[in-house]
């Protein structure tokens, strides 16, 4: 076999509570802000297709773990829903845990290893009336929601995430406007950021300073940024983008500080989010035990073009433009360039350059608008999706033989989910979901997968 694993390699799924339970008010629920942001601005949404649309996992788990194991996979990541296992933020709510644990169970039943993220953009709407990752008091409740997860779901749960993306709810919520609270407010955006880190170092350093079973880590959608040329204003314009986009919480996750660049950059236009030394200890000794890195493109970045007018807000943006290479490869329904080497470009970073941390490819996938184009009788023929996936994977496993400690890979998703402000206009599944019946249908991915496991490899 051309392309074999090592025999204990992950192969699963990612999704997250928010775009898989449904039931929104079901157990007492309470409201997420993706549940207000559908409540009050429906129009954002793709054929208004709201959180309660997605597919119903918090009542149909069981059916759905066993095509879990049918499959095969040996591992499944998916998050708690704070809002619906302490709806005030704070009490639990019994009845959800009871069915946070007997899902856990069932996984556990079917031989596959649950990996369990505490923070997947779903953030308690009473938490964000509060301030949001603008507020101490929401980063001390959120410390102690993953204290009582530890509680509740350790004795099932050997891998826990603290954040799934914690930047993106920064670039969409305070910088870019496609995440509530739709601000954009570089000021805001740097404090939540430095706020979300604090949250998740706190909750690490309990974890370790209580001894709690298993590890610990933090999911990053890790983006390298490719210079147009090696002139140095397009390599300056990238390093820029990098420090904001993948350093901003790589380097303080893995090294327990900001890079000094940042800091730099953002002391000399005044743009430093109020922080204590009490607080950046606390960050200082904080360090995970793994990574998880979702990938998905490149950035191609080259210097800035224009000048930037006196008056305009401060945004990273100011630094680089992004520009579209020249025959780039495009997943040309979702817009998206795919490019494969990213990921042996970033697991060779992370072995050369960060201690070789053990790491996992917690998300990759490919996303296609009107699947149904690729429908042979009742069956999509996703042939561009084990494309796309298999060389990704040549991609790792050349890594891996030169010495990554790349454990796993997990691909999104395992049925097709509803996602964010996109709803269901990118399928990214191995199965079909009928919106209509709510079947699902294997595609043919999913066989292909299914074989890839069994074989631990593909040729
Ligand atoms: C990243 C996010 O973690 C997930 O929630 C999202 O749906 C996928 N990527 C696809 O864009």
């Amino acid at each position: 076999m051309k392309y074999r694993f090592k025999d204990n390699f992950w192969f699963g799924c990612a999704e997250s509570a928010a775009q898989i339970e449904g039931f929104s008010a079901e157990n007492s629920k309470a409201p997420s802000t993706w549940d207000h942001a559908f409540a009050t601005q429906r129009h954002r949404f793709f054929h208004q297709h709201g959180p309660d649309d997605s597919r119903g996992f918090w009542q149909n788990y069981q059916a759905d773990i066993k095509l879990m194991q049918k499959v095969g996979i040996n591992s499944y990541r998916t998050s708690v829903s704070w809002a619906r296992l302490m709806p005030d933020g704070y009490t639990i709510n019994e009845a959800s845990a009871a069915v946070y644990r007997d899902m856990l169970v069932h996984l556990k039943e079917a031989g596959i290893e649950p990996v369990i993220t505490l923070m997947h953009f779903d953030m308690p709407l009473i938490m964000q009336q509060k301030g949001g990752w603008l507020s101490e008091e929401v980063v001390d409740a959120f410390a102690g929601y993953a204290r009582q997860c530890f509680a509740l779901f350790g004795d099932l749960v050997n891998n826990w995430i603290t954040f799934n993306e914690p930047i993106v709810p920064i670039e969409g919520g305070y910088l870019y406007d496609f995440h509530y609270p739709f601000q954009r407010n570089f000021a805001n955006a740097a404090q939540a950021a430095f706020n979300t880190q604090l949250a998740h170092s706190k909750v690490v350093n309990y974890f370790h300073d209580r001894n709690c079973a298993g590890r610990i880590g933090i999911v990053l959608n890790l983006t390298p940024s490719y210079p147009r040329s090696t002139h140095p204003a397009d390599v300056h314009a990238a390093t820029i983008a990098d420090l904001f986009f993948n350093k901003s919480f790589l380097e303080p996750a893995l090294n327990g500080r900001y890079p000094q660049a940042l800091v730099d950059l953002l002391r000399q236009y005044g743009e430093l989010p109020d922080v204590t030394p009490q607080n950046l200890d606390i960050i200082a000794r904080s360090r995970v035990d793994m990574l998880g890195v979702n990938y998905y493109q490149p950035r191609r970045v080259q210097a800035k073009q224009t000048a930037i007018s006196p008056s305009s807000p401060f945004m990273p943006d100011w630094f680089f433009d992004s520009y579209e290479m020249p025959g780039r490869t495009m997943n040309t329904s979702r817009g998206w360039e795919i490019h494969p080497q990213g990921i042996y470009d970033i697991l060779t970073d992370l072995r050369l350059n960060y201690g070789n941390i053990p790491v996992f490819i917690s998300e990759n996938g490919m996303g296609v608008e009107n699947e149904e184009r690729w429908m042979e009788n009742g069956e999509v023929n996703d042939q561009y999706r084990i494309d796309f996936m298999r060389q990704h994977l040549a991609c790792i496993h050349q890594a891996v033989s030169e010495g990554s400690n790349c454990f796993g890979y997990h691909c999104w998703t395992f049925i097709d989910n509803w996602s964010w402000l996109n709803a269901y206009k990118n399928r990214y599944g191995l199965f079909r979901l009928d919106l209509s019946t709510q079947r699902r249908l294997p595609k043919a991915s999913a066989k292909w997968y299914g074989e890839l496991i069994k074989n631990n490899g593909f040729n």
